[in-house]
């Protein structure tokens, strides 16, 4: 196979992106980064001071410098630390999630991210998923991926998810989040959620991970 240097897989929320991304980039022996972390760190720490959200010019402060530090494991994995606090643990609730989709509309903060992220594509052999990577991140990446399902099968998946992590969460409030977060990034002005020209489309309703990952290799094989 002819191996691309860089994986760029965009999608809205529960399409499979992270899992998906993360079985490729161990398939393949790439790093991996979803980089929804980065903007979850961002939102985690400017909960923890206590910032107003909607002040954008204190969250564009917040971010500049970056207030965390990323760096990838042998497998390929991301860690990010804060003051040398392990943040990770802490960055996947739905009340950071929520949060999140309205840091990620401010464009001081996506440009504070936006070096670390292009320097990481430089380094290559990455996986990196999000919903601006193969339009703004990485426009020029080897192989362009955008993953989707219907809005119930998402639903369902993020429901289960939380469900797994042992968080008592109610279908209908999953369901409001999940429309929420798809209007704000896909109607934002900077960076919205689209699908760039030239990537594939994939559909992962009623398909496995395994499924998705085994349909990925093979568009990579024939691209
Ligand atoms: O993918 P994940 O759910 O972790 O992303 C959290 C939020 O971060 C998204 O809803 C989106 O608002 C934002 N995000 C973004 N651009 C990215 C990755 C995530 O705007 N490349």
């Amino acid at each position: 196979m002819n191996q691309p240097i860089v994986i760029a897989i965009d999608g809205p929320v529960a399409s499979g992106k992270t899992a998906v991304g993360r079985l490729l980039a161990q398939r393949l022996g790439y790093k991996f980064l979803d980089t929804g972390l980065l903007y979850r760190a961002i939102t985690l720490l400017a909960l923890e001071s206590g910032l107003d959200l909607s002040d954008e010019q204190c969250l564009v402060e917040m971010a500049n410098p970056l207030p965390f530090e990323v760096s990838f494991d042998d497998a390929g994995e991301v860690s990010l630390f804060a003051s040398g606090r392990d943040i990770a643990p802490f960055v996947n609730s739905p009340e950071v999630a929520e949060a999140t989709s309205r840091v990620a509309v401010v464009l001081g903060v996506r440009m504070a991210l936006l070096p670390l992220q292009r320097q990481i594509a430089e380094d290559g052999r990455v996986v990196m998923v999000g919903r601006d990577i193969g339009t703004v991140v990485v426009p020029k990446a080897s192989f362009k991926l955008y993953l989707t399902a219907s809005s119930e099968e998402r639903t369902r998946r993020r429901y289960q998810e939380f469900l797994n992590q042992g968080r008592s969460v109610e279908y209908r409030e999953v369901q409001e989040q999940l429309i929420q977060r798809d209007y704000r990034d896909e109607k934002r002005a900077v960076a919205p959620l689209r699908k760039a020209k030239d990537a594939k489309l994939l559909k992962t309703d009623g398909l496995t991970e395994i499924e998705v990952v085994q349909s990925i290799v093979e568009l990579l094989e024939n691209s």
